[in-house]
């Protein structure tokens, strides 16, 4: 693809994108940058509230779509809704995600399952369904995968958690790979905590006041500030970045 050069002011104007998980947090504040900056947004997730939450972001430019990317009947439908709406898919960002905690010695096998499962399986399967469209509409697109700190250090409890963050590193460079050709920008995020109701709960009380006096920076994370890369990864000014995985920690994993 030539240089055609990019909106300085990274307007994604006329795209269409779709947010897992954006009823809540880190997907909630990318769904409603990316409609300042003048993109529809499709918000897929299982909370009952999903509609609602479009409509309060954005009624005429936002749907939203109640649907567990853990079902691929489910991710179907709704990514027909999604076409019926908008016609196209230019941009899928894959933020649902838990985080279910344990020390390694007695980590149920239920908090490994279900991690994997949405973490790690669904967000490709996410990846695997929209990249097939993608490359149908032979256009491109931009792919954009929530990873963690905990996916390039080790942190307390975050067996499981790490394990379904590694892959996500795993499978971003293996779709950048095998998409290039079809001009697919495939790229991960991985921020420290991030104050949303998961990063808060996760990182409660006394634990989290000395992971953050650990942080160089010496702060947590917002979720605007992941929505602002998230928007660099959409724009046309990130055409050349596949494969990467930018790190949001304030310091906390070059120590
Ligand atoms: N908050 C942090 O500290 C932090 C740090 C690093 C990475 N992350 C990652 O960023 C992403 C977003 O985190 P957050 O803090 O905004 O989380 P959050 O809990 O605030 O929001 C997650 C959303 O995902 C939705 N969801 C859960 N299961 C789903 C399913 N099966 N189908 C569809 N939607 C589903 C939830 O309903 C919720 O709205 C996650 O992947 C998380 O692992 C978060």
């Amino acid at each position: 693809m030539e240089f055609k050069g990019f909106d300085k002011n990274f307007n994604i104007t006329g795209k269409t994108a779709i947010i897992t998980g954006g009823a809540n947090g880190i997907g909630r504040a990318i769904a409603s940058l990316y409609l300042e900056k003048g993109a529809n947004v499709a918000i897929f997730d299982l909370k009952n509230n999903v509609e609602e939450v479009a409509q309060e972001l954005n009624p005429k430019n936002a749907i939203g779509v109640k649907c567990d990317i853990t079902d691929g009947e489910n991710i179907n439908e709704s990514l027909k809704k999604v076409k019926d709406r908008y016609g196209k898919i230019d941009i899928l960002v894959n933020c649902a995600g838990v985080a279910l905690l344990d020390d390694a010695e007695n980590l149920s096998h239920e908090f490994w399952q279900k991690t994997i499962d949405l973490n790690l399986t669904a967000s490709f399967k996410m990846c695997q369904k929209v990249g097939n469209i993608m490359i149908e509409q032979g256009e491109g697109g931009k792919i954009i995968n929530m990873a963690s700190q905990a996916a390039l250090i080790a942190l307390e409890n975050h067996i499981a958690y790490s394990a379904s963050k590694s892959g996500i590193l795993g499978i971003t460079k293996n779709l950048a790979f095998e998409w290039a050709q079809f001009n697919i920008n495939v790229n991960a995020i991985s921020p420290t905590v991030i104050l949303t109701e998961l990063g808060k709960k996760a990182w409660a009380g006394e634990k989290g006041e000395k992971a953050k006096k650990e942080i160089p920076l010496g702060r947590f994370g917002y979720p605007e500030e992941v929505a602002a890369i998230a928007l660099f990864l959409a724009s046309d000014a990130t055409n050349l970045i596949t494969g990467e995985n930018i790190v949001i920690d304030g310091g906390n994993t070059i120590k």
